[in-house]
């Protein structure tokens, strides 16, 4: 466990994800004394701010956003003594003076050099000009206790990324990148690497022999909100298939890596982008389906369609839903296809894993009809539950398929930690395991990119429509079909 005094520095201080995640996540870790002693929360943004104003906003965010609810006022007095506010503009280097003075000053009153974090919450036009004032002012100098975590979007495409990641890795060491996913830090998600390689039940059949076919499906039930300016730029390949579905993707497919090593594991999930296959623009017109919501209801609210939220285009021809068959052409998987799903103002939400297997070989009762599927549930249901079939009890040799289910709530008490503490103590430990390398974001943007350049020349064709409130286009179904009833499957 870390005991150096550590200074964790936010950028983009005022927004959203500071309020919502990061200071709720660094307010738990310190309830759960899993900060050090000495700490501070330098929080920059460009805006004035009164401090107290400031810091009752964040308790506010505490509030309503974090899992162990209401703070407390004892402890988050303890806590918000240490969040100081600095105005500063990222473009202008006063900024990065002012705070090695203050990271300076605050080592000098610990007479020991703090472990540095420097949180960029910003847009990603600022992720350069912040690197470089860092860099400039030697305030990241230290390769061991100097990190800087990043948030996502990583580029916009294969060459913005390349570009970005030379920029860093001109000033930085990869070693103090902290590429940050946050479905990496999900519980669930963690512990499919536990489920996959502490069971022997599993692993022997995890491969084309024994599956059929495999199922990521990430549903929303939220609209784009007040993203729009984000989004429309952006759309459901960028936002949540390029990192979030891929990655997911990796620890269901990844082979066991030689030890739980941070580099041994994302070797072997960088392994598994590089054996996709590459689409052709034949394959992403017929196995690539993309769609918009048009207006709707969403949980009886009504939902307008995306071409009239603020700040998207009228004719944006956008996708806020993406569905997709891809192969990886390894000795594991070849012939197995992978189902990928996204999308917004759906039904419900949904992240959701299923491994269907393939059909028992001895046929040798007439109802035994539905193969095993293992389903992993990731949110908002935590559970793991296999179908298999069953006698139904009597005199007749009668088939059924049954559940058996592991759940969370019945199995452990009190909240599971949210993604970003998880992250955020792996950043103050020093462990990159669950973080992006340089060569897998490269990775994965080399696995989106002919999607994006075939949408790109041909803007409208084939982009569907789906009323807000239902689970997309028919045609996702009709991509689906062969192999599933249905997309988004539950336990
Ligand atoms: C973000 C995307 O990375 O993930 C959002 O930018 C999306 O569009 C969000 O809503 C989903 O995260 P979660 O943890 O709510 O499933």
């Amino acid at each position: 466990k870390n005991e150096l005094p550590v200074a964790v520095t936010i950028f983009g201080a005022k927004g959203d994800l500071t309020r919502r995640k990061l200071i709720p996540a660094l307010y738990n870790l310190y309830i759960e004394n899993h900060l050090p002693p000495l700490f501070s929360i330098f929080c920059i943004d460009f805006l004035e701010t009164e401090s107290a104003a400031f810091k009752t906003d964040l308790l506010e965010g505490i509030n309503e956003f974090s899992r162990s609810g209401q703070a407390d006022p004892v402890k988050w007095k303890a806590f918000s003594s240490k969040i100081i506010y600095m105005k500063g503009d990222f473009q202008e280097t006063t900024t990065f003076q002012n705070l090695k003075e203050k990271l300076v000053d605050f080592d000098k009153q610990n007479s020991q050099r703090s472990i540095r974090i420097f949180y960029l919450a910003t847009a990603p036009r600022f992720i350069e000009v912040i690197a470089d004032g860092l860099y400039q002012y030697t305030a990241c100098n230290k390769d061991k206790q100097d990190r800087i975590v990043i948030e996502k979007p990583f580029g916009t495409d294969l060459d913005s990324a390349k570009k970005l990641n030379l920029f860093l890795l001109k000033r930085f060491t990869e070693k103090q990148l902290y590429r940050i996913d946050h479905y990496l830090g999900k519980e669930t998600v963690q512990n499919i690497l536990a489920f996959r390689f502490a069971n022997n039940v599993f692993e022997p059949l995890w491969n084309n022999k024994y599956i059929d076919h495999v199922q990521i499906s990430l549903a929303e039930q939220v609209g784009v909100g007040k993203r729009g300016g984000y989004y429309d730029s952006s759309g459901a390949l960028r936002d949540m298939i390029q990192n979030h579905l891929l990655q997911l993707l990796c620890i269901v497919a990844m082979d066991c890596p030689g030890a739980y090593k941070a580099e041994l594991i994302r070797d072997a999930k960088t392994k598994v982008l590089k054996y996709i296959r590459p689409f052709t623009s034949r394959d992403v017109f017929k196995n690539v389906i993309r769609a918009q919501y048009t207006e709707g209801t969403v949980n009886n609210q009504p939902v307008p369609g995306y071409r009239k939220e603020a700040q998207v285009l009228p004719d944006s021809s956008t996708e806020t839903f993406v569905t997709a068959k891809l192969f990886i052409d390894n000795k594991r998987w070849r012939g197995v296809p992978f189902f990928i799903a996204t999308g917004k103002a759906l039904p419900r939400q949904v992240s959701v894993i299923v491994i269907q297997f393939k059909n028992s070989p001895n046929k040798i009762f007439k109802d035994d009809t539905v193969p095993n599927r293992l389903v992993i549930s990731i949110q908002p249901e935590l559970e793991i539950s296999l179908l298999f079939e069953n006698k139904v009890p009597g005199l007749e040799m009668k088939l059924q398929p049954v559940d058996m289910d592991f759940m969370y709530k019945d199995a452990y008490t009190g909240s599971l930690p949210e993604a970003y503490e998880a992250l955020l103590l792996d950043v103050l430990e020093g462990d990159p395991t669950l973080f992006m390398r340089a060569d897998q974001v490269e990775a994965a943007w080399k696995v989106v990119m002919p999607i994006l350049d075939a949408w790109k020349k041909n803007p409208s064709k084939k982009l569907l429509f789906y009323p807000a409130g239902t689970w997309g286009p028919e045609a996702a179904l009709k991509l689906i079909r062969p192999h599933a009833k249905k997309w988004f499957q539950l336990p």
